[in-house]
């Protein structure tokens, strides 16, 4: 891939309820994204929970190896994570663990910039802790900033699911276009 190709981000999110502030975050994301980057927003939620026995007697299930091969065939991946009792939520964690469960596993060496949303005034930072350690565990260059922390998150999205916040459109721009850079460094 030459420097001035696209980079194609894979976009996940840890929350897929209707009107969830993480996955209208990431929406944002898809349409304020840079010249030269394209994020699309995956829906994995029916990966069914990890079960060791089920993995040996059939291997990962289809929808695991769905998201496995989109993880593979992205340059590089968003995630943006909800924050449940100070991490991030059952769901996600699992589809990482699925996606972990490969020899050459798509998250190893995969450049992962992450975001989060809460309604509260820590706009999901323990979460993003959390995800930044288990992304390391599977050998993700997750980007150390800038830090996308969207607090009070009720305040900046319209009744109708925009984020209409100038300051966090913004923030998601920075974040998209050091991750497009970080992308082609590590590519050199
Ligand atoms: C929460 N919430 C929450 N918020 C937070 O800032 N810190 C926390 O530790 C928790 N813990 C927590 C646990 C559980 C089980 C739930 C369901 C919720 C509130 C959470 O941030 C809020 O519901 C968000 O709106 C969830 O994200 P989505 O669905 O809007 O993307």
């Amino acid at each position: 891939m030459s420097d001035s190709s696209t980079i194609k981000v894979l976009g996940l999110t840890g929350s897929f309820r209707k009107a969830s502030f993480n996955r209208m975050a990431l929406a944002a994301a898809v349409e304020l994204a840079p010249e030269g980057v394209v994020v699309e927003a995956y829906d994995y939620r029916d990966i069914p929970f990890y079960d060791g026995d089920a993995e040996a007697s059939a291997g990962i299930p289809a929808q695991a190896a769905v998201l496995r091969e989109k993880i593979h065939a992205a340059d590089a991946l968003l995630i943006v994570t909800p924050e449940y009792n100070a991490s991030i939520p059952g769901l996600l964690k699992n589809a990482i663990d699925w996606s972990s469960r490969a020899p050459q596993q798509p998250l190893a060496g995969k450049p992962t910039a992450i975001m989060g949303a809460s309604p509260g005034a820590l706009g999901s930072i323990r979460a993003q802790l959390h995800l930044r350690q288990i992304l390391m565990n599977v050998g993700a260059q997750v980007m150390v900033g800038p830090q996308v922390l969207i607090a009070a998150a009720g305040q900046r999205f319209s009744a109708e699911g925009r984020l209409t916040d100038e300051g966090t459109q913004q923030f998601i721009r920075d974040l998209l276009a050091g991750l497009a850079n970080w992308t082609r460094q590590l590519r050199k």
